[in-house]
């Protein structure tokens, strides 16, 4: 078994990677990744000497580059190449549609090229927009309300389009906010915590009672795994932690958790333009098909805050240069 696997430098990439290089003895992964911000090798610092994995630097949007990484074939290619933060997307729109659209067309027209077996579009909750009430199913309307979610939405149709046009084997994850080791700390938890390691203020958007579904990378990455393998083609499957939680209560835990005070390190922020109020998904196509989430909140949050406290070697670099002159764009006017 070999697997391309698309920006695997990334968050939920390189978790997805070290767990099925794991499971999987017989497989061989090669990852695809452009080394943008987000993409870290120091990520995958723990296989890059394995045998079974290949990395190669390259663009999803390059045809030339996508071929290369396939070589004499793969038996499945994992898309998680990806720009993925909202606030970036309203700084600067154009970046998420060369990837997050034109990246995935080119995958597709590869997956029919050298005939891939299964092709899986790693894609996220936000594409149905702000949900008031209910939890959204798979076969709801897309109302995307940010450039990054609207251009995931453009992913997913082009992935199901050629579902029906062409009889492309995909499939489609929509995941839920996802947290844990290895987040670039733009995120809010991953940021909040370091800001707090630091003694510094956290900006919480607004009144801060916005509702999220946290779920731990762990389970997000056995929920992409168990879909590659036992989801039906054509079919799309949303993978959700099951924890709601106002961002209000995750800084409270992330304030107490780090040793901190709500009145010492809070300051609400301007809004974010557009900001989606609620995210809610329904997860039962998945679980019938033998997927749950197995993380409990508090536990994974407070493992995850000790993995920041622990590995500040990791982070610390990541709040420099680039980061900085986006946190100044992004933060400084509010
Ligand atoms: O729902 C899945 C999505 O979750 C993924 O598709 C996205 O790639 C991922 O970034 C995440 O999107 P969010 O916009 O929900 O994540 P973020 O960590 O940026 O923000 C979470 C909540 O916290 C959101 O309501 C905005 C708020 N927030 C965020 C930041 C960075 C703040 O209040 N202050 C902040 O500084």
């Amino acid at each position: 078994m070999r697997w391309l696997v698309t920006g695997g430098l990334g968050f939920i990439g390189s978790n997805f990677i070290r767990l099925a290089l794991r499971e999987r003895p017989g497989l061989s992964i090669v990852n695809l990744d452009a080394m943008t911000y987000a993409g870290n090798p120091a990520n995958l610092r723990d296989v890059e000497t394995s045998p079974r994995y290949r990395f190669v630097k390259g663009d999803i949007g390059d045809p030339a580059a996508v071929d290369a990484a396939i070589g004499d074939g793969v038996d499945a290619i994992v898309n998680f190449a990806a720009e993925t933060h909202v606030d970036r997307s309203i700084l600067d729109p154009e970046a998420f549609l060369r990837t997050d659209i034109l990246g995935t067309h080119v995958l597709l027209e590869a997956v029919r090229k050298h005939d891939v077996a299964r092709y899986l579009q790693v894609s996220t909750d936000e594409v149905y927009g702000d949900v008031s009430e209910g939890e959204s199913r798979e076969d709801d309307p897309l109302r995307p309300r940010s450039p990054y979610s609207a251009s995931k939405a453009g992913g997913d149709m082009q992935v199901l389009a050629y579902w029906t046009t062409f009889g492309t084997p995909v499939l489609v994850t929509r995941g839920s906010n996802t947290y844990g080791p290895y987040q670039y700390p733009e995120k809010l938890i991953p940021l909040f915590v370091s800001n707090l390691i630091d003694d510094q203020p956290v900006p919480v958007y607004g009144d801060g009672l916005q509702i999220r579904d946290w779920l731990h990378v762990d389970d997000h990455a056995r929920g992409i795994l168990h879909v590659l393998e036992h989801g039906a083609l054509g079919e799309i499957y949303n993978v959700g932690g099951g924890n709601p939680r106002t961002n209000m209560e995750i800084t409270q835990l992330l304030v107490d958790g780090c040793g901190r005070s709500m009145q010492a390190h809070v300051r609400h922020v301007e809004d974010r333009a557009g900001h989606d109020r609620r995210y809610a998904i329904d997860t039962a196509k998945a679980r019938a098909i033998g997927w749950a989430p197995v993380v409990p909140f508090e536990d994974g949050l407070r493992a995850t805050i000790a993995w920041y406290q622990a590995n500040e070697a990791w982070w610390r670099p990541l709040k420099s240069g680039e980061f900085l002159d986006y946190y100044k764009r992004q933060y400084a006017h509010r």
